[in-house]
């Protein structure tokens, strides 16, 4: 019987001696090698900056406050999404706008973004931005979202946890030619902030982390600083014979920096991300045809103009042709041992929005109601 964990990371000799190199080296925190990956990162994403930290949480984090993001305000997201997509809006006490998601690809209705914003205009309130969520690392309508932002003024924050890498075709959206000429482009191009996740399940991985991606000099500044207490630019230097003793903490900030630890898994995943993408590309065609004549499935499928990462292969039921439910499903094929299914997502507007926001002490027995790991 073929047991499909949970995930599995491919950590080759490449990856360990250059963790082993970090340990000897004795610098263990950011330094050269977390320079090296966002680098690498930046050229491999085309993008001109490229902040590394310790979660794609933080990645949003800090992106929502570049933006300046205030109390009270609406940012757009999807309903079909892992939690922090959304929880990161109310860090500031703003309001997650909670968008249904289109049947084709799981990615975010903009019909009914325009409904929710509206209605959400109409009862007085602001709404500043727009969180695209690209589900399982296939690439929504950038186009309309682009359209979108730029009527009601919005800022974008894609989340690209699940899109290391993933292409969209540049006429389809952001960075279309006049000429209407195709070029295949990276996620990211085009929007204001994009934010990936290395966590240990991801297309790449550094165990835990992730990167904050962006063309425009005054976000990244300001996620640079942000991300290490405050402190003014290029922190970790300071303890470097080519950096100065002397800094100032302009505001108050994060510890959300990434180690050189988990930045030397980092350098040479990314080096590998194209072969891995592959691997991935290889087992969806698969399971698609593996999974094409069962009649009781609805299979994910690539859109046109689009290059799907497959970090997730995400199959619908559907429940009127079967006379069990989802949970025993799951249940069912853990029993004969086949695979670690899993919900695609508990909608977050169940986890976490719909309800008044849980206050966490000590004393309380209040729980966010699903808090299970999911995309
Ligand atoms: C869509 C999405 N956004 C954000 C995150 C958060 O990523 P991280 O664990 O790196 O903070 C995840 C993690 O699973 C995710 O699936």
């Amino acid at each position: 019987m073929l047991d499909v964990p949970f995930y599995k990371p491919w950590l080759g000799a490449n990856e360990i001696n250059e963790v082993l190199d970090t340990l000897k080296s004795g610098w263990l925190t950011t330094g050269p090698k977390t320079k090296r990956f966002e680098l690498e990162f930046a050229e491999y994403l085309r993008r001109k900056h490229t902040v590394a930290v310790n979660s794609c949480t933080a990645a949003l984090h800090l992106a929502l406050e570049a933006m300046g993001l205030n109390a009270g305000e609406g940012v757009i997201v999807p309903t079909m999404t892992f939690a922090a997509t959304a929880e990161v809006v109310r860090y500031f006490g703003a309001t997650p706008v909670l968008v249904d998601c289109r049947t084709e690809d799981l990615n975010m209705d903009l019909a009914d973004a325009e409904r929710k914003l509206a209605a959400t205009v109409a009862s007085g309130n602001r709404v500043s931005a727009i969180i695209p969520m690209h589900y399982g690392g296939q690439i929504g309508d950038m186009a309309g979202t682009q359209s979108l932002a730029g009527r009601h003024h919005l800022k974008i924050v894609e989340d690209a946890a699940h899109c290391c890498p993933a292409f969209f075709k540049a006429e389809d959206g952001p960075g279309a030619k006049s000429n209407g000429a195709k070029e295949w482009l990276p996620v990211g191009k085009g929007t204001d902030i994009t934010c990936f996740s290395f966590y240990a399940n991801k297309c790449i991985t550094t165990g835990e982390g992730g990167m904050a991606c962006t063309d425009n000099d005054e976000y990244a500044d300001r996620m640079r600083i942000m991300s290490l207490h405050g402190i003014s630019k290029d922190a970790w230097k300071r303890f470097t014979a080519e950096g100065s003793w002397y800094y100032e903490i302009v505001a108050p900030g994060y510890k959300y920096n990434m180690t050189d630890i988990a930045a030397a898994i980092g350098i040479h995943q990314l080096r590998r991300a194209d072969e891995l993408h592959q691997k991935r590309r290889n087992i969806a065609a698969l399971y698609t045809r593996l999974l094409g004549e069962v009649d009781e499935l609805i299979l994910p499928r690539e859109m046109p103009n689009r290059i799907h990462s497959w970090h997730l292969y995400a199959i619908r039921l559907k429940l009127d042709r079967l006379n069990i439910d989802r949970a025993q499903v799951i249940q069912q094929m853990k029993e004969h041992g086949t695979m670690k299914a899993r919900p695609g997502s508990w909608p977050c507007g169940l986890a976490m929005c719909s309800v008044p926001p849980v206050v966490w002490s000590r004393s309380s027995s209040a729980r966010s109601p699903k808090a299970a790991r999911s995309p």
